[in-house]
């Protein structure tokens, strides 16, 4: 049977659908689990699955605050104070040594520098100080003091910390993470991709306690390190779906992706699937680099079933994700045989009286084949698709 236009919803959708069910409220992206090596290794999960996720959040919630407290040893407010209250009262402004500021230290003393950044064991400063030889006249520091002393000579000895990672808010984050979008679950399996996710879940990255996960924004990073990772997918209204003849077009170039994330698109992936199968499209299969922003699925000719869902899942790849899996959005359609209420291949009186009859119960959702009732698309079904159907019976152009 010869497929037209008018003969498919020209509308997509983006509502979870059954095998597609998302725990949360933000229901457009999905992510699958990694490839390892080469596979996709699912984790298969059991029947609690929200209870699961909860505690999941909860852990999350404990070491990702915990996880931001951790900081680089600032000089100022940390290191000169130390020196203000137990060096300068000798090492002040008199010749030789002086430390009462972090140009002066780094100037260092008689015998040359006190400090050899990255190295504190060294470090003259360090080893007088954890031999108790400083401050010379009683007064030792309290080991926690060396100890830091020590930690910021390792990470550089700088004045202003420079912590590098990614940058980006826009990439992966543990805002988001926390909030739980970066854990679904389709079908059996959940899918989690959180910072320090539970580990029995598929994809799970198991950060160190407190650790911001490879690739996730880091609010302390100062420099970016170009290891940003993104979850942004096409979907909703950036994916427009075009019903020709002997085919489905999907144009996605309205997707927008944050600049900073367009900077790592490597390509677009895609799937069509039906039920739960799910099919590459050629040239957008994993291992393709294109970065085409629409495709024309051709399906010579077997076709598809009226009435049957399809599911366009865009992937996208991003060079720091592990794989495409990371990104990825749906879109859906659902090809309709406008104005054949009764399915009978036809279009006549008794698919007038079918549409009347189910607009005046108000029940046309429920009928089977719901979708070739609503003439207009405009979702709803009342008197318009009535007389829309009823015109296109009398000059005979139904369908076409
Ligand atoms: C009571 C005075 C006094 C205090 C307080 C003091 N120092 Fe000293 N420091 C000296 C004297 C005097 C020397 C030089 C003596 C020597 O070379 O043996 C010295 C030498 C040093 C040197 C070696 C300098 C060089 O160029 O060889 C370092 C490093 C040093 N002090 C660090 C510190 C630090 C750090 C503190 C504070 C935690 C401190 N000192 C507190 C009196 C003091």
């Amino acid at each position: 049977m010869p497929f037209t236009g008018s003969q498919f919803r020209d509308k997509y959708e983006i509502e979870p659908r059954t095998w597609y069910r998302n725990l949360h409220s933000v229901t457009e992206y999905i992510y699958f689990t990694r490839l390892i090596p080469g596979i996709l290794v699912q984790i298969i999960f059991y029947k609690n699955g929200v209870e699961m996720i909860r505690s999941v959040i909860k852990y999350f919630l404990s070491v990702c605050l915990f996880g931001l407290g951790f900081g680089l040893v600032d000089y100022n407010s940390e290191i000169q104070p130390i020196l203000d209250s137990s060096c300068i009262s000798c090492h002040g402004n008199a010749g030789g040594l002086n430390l009462s500021s972090y140009n002066n230290l780094m100037n260092g003393g008689n015998s040359g520098d006190v400090i050899v950044p990255g190295d504190h064991e060294n470090s003259i400063l360090w080893q007088l100080i954890d031999a108790g030889e400083m401050p010379s006249a009683g007064g030792d520091l309290t080991s926690e003091q060396v100890g830091l002393i020590a930690q910021w000579i390792d990470e550089g000895a700088l004045e202003v910390p420079v912590s590098s990672g990614c940058t980006d808010p826009n990439a992966y984050n543990c805002e988001d993470s926390m909030a739980g979008e970066y854990i679904n679950e389709v079908g059996p399996i959940i899918y989690d991709y959180s910072c320090d996710g539970d580990p029995t879940h598929a994809g799970s990255e198991n950060c160190n306690e407190g650790e911001i996960c490879e690739g996730y924004y880091d609010p302390e990073a100062t420099q970016d390190d170009g290891s940003c990772r993104y979850p942004q997918a096409p979907h909703g209204d950036e994916v427009v779906f075009g019903v020709e003849e002997n085919g489905i077009s999907v144009d996605w170039s309205a997707f927008d992706p944050p600049s900073t994330a367009l900077e790592y698109l490597d390509s677009y992936h895609v799937q069509r699937c039906v039920g739960e199968g799910c099919t590459w499209i050629a040239d957008f299969t994993p291992g393709d680099v294109n970065i085409t922003t629409s495709l024309f699925d051709d399906f010579e000719g077997d076709g598809w079933e009226v009435g049957v869902e399809i599911k366009y899942a865009i992937a996208v790849k991003y060079l720091n994700n592990p794989y495409w899996g990371w990104a990825i959005g749906a879109s859906y359609i659902t090809p309709c045989n406008l104005g054949d209420l009764n399915g009978d291949g036809g279009y006549n009186v008794l698919d007038i009286v079918a549409l009347a009859n189910c607009v005046l119960a108000n029940n046309c959702i429920d009928q089977e084949n719901s979708c070739a009732g609503d003439m207009n698309g405009d979702g709803g079904y009342n008197v318009l698709d009535i007389v829309a159907l009823a015109n296109c019976v009398l000059a005979d152009s139904c369908g076409g």
